[in-house]
């Protein structure tokens, strides 16, 4: 790419000619959610690409959410600048291993978290994000047994919050698993009126001790409209970015992870730059593609989620 060249003219330019739009999640570069059309949650984001009127839908996120896209919205191009951009979390739930252990629990219906692959959607009997799993969990027949996938973290939050017993598979996101409790609570100290703000996605003992739990749309929500100044952010530090620009009074501070060299950055969402996302919208590739038959199948428990989450 020519240095001089400016990306955020280019692909203000490309969407405008091509007629994309671009869906960017909270978790990506600042630079990408300022170029973006729609900066979202993983409903908020299904949902626009649902709903998109747009030939091409340029995704600003990792595998499985542009995956989403396609299954939702089969007629137009989906494009993902980085494909090697996956998921920690739905790299836990392989689907021969999957659909070994649900067929031993043959009375069991499956409730998946979006943050899976295609595969394992298909078999699922709904799909729930983290701002609508209660919602969906509720939908369900209290003496109906659940099998909840892939996040056992999630799972467990839900079971508490619902008192379910839900199946937990044995699945993690490597990022909401590095915070350290000694370090956060020694921040508390040095901060008393910060409020610790943790996405679901973490272990029990940092969600035992948050002042609230959500969706990174609820925890953005939860930042302007609470009258604290400062916040512990127990997620990926994407967020922090629309967070400083909606409340630029308040202050966040990235919740320390156990290892000091490392960092709250999910590497698979930084994988995207500006730089490929400017060279996927020129030249329309890498493009997600999908057999028809797994997308049908994938696509039922994704329409019961749209149809409870109206
Ligand atoms: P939400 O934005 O839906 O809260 O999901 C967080 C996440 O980990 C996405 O990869
Ligand atoms: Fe997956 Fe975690 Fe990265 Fe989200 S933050 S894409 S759940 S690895």
């Amino acid at each position: 790419i020519d240095p001089h060249l400016d990306l955020f003219a280019e692909i203000a330019r490309l969407k405008k000619e091509k007629n994309a739009i671009l869906l960017a999640h909270y978790y990506q570069e600042p630079d990408i959610q300022d170029v973006a059309d729609y900066i979202g949650d993983s409903l908020g984001l299904a949902q626009q690409a649902s709903k998109t009127d747009a030939d091409i839908i340029v995704f600003a996120g990792v595998h499985f959410m542009a995956e989403t896209a396609k299954i939702l919205n089969p007629g137009k191009k989906v494009l993902l600048p980085d494909l090697k951009a996956g998921c920690s979390l739905a790299d836990s739930a392989p689907a021969p291993l999957f659909k070994a252990f649900k067929d031993k629990h043959p009375d069991h219906i499956v409730i998946s978290y979006i943050n899976c692959t295609a595969d394992i959607k298909a078999l699922s009997d709904i799909i729930c994000t983290s701002s609508n799993a209660e919602k969906i969990i509720e939908s369900v027949p209290k003496d109906q047994p659940i099998i909840f996938a892939p996040d056992k973290n999630l799972g467990a939050y839900l079971n508490k919050k619902s008192g379910r017993n839900m199946l937990l598979w044995n699945g993690a996101c490597m990022v909401h698993e590095i915070f350290s409790l000694e370090k956060i609570t020694k921040l508390k100290i040095r901060h008393p009126k910060a409020k610790l703000i943790s996405h679901p996605e973490c272990e029990e003992p940092i969600l035992r001790v948050s002042d609230y739990i959500g969706s990174t749309t609820q925890l953005l929500k939860y930042t302007e409209v609470s009258d604290a100044t400062e916040f512990i952010v127990a997620t990926e530090t994407g967020i922090l970015h629309q967070m400083q620009q909606n409340s630029p009074h308040k202050t966040f501070i990235p919740a320390p992870p156990t290892n000091s060299c490392a960092c709250n950055d999910c590497p698979h969402m930084k994988l995207n730059t500006l730089e490929k996302l400017y060279l996927c919208m020129e030249y329309e590739v890498p493009e997600i593609t999908m057999d028809e038959n797994l997308r049908l199948a994938a696509k039922k428990p994704m329409d019961r989620m749209m149809e409870i989450s109206r």
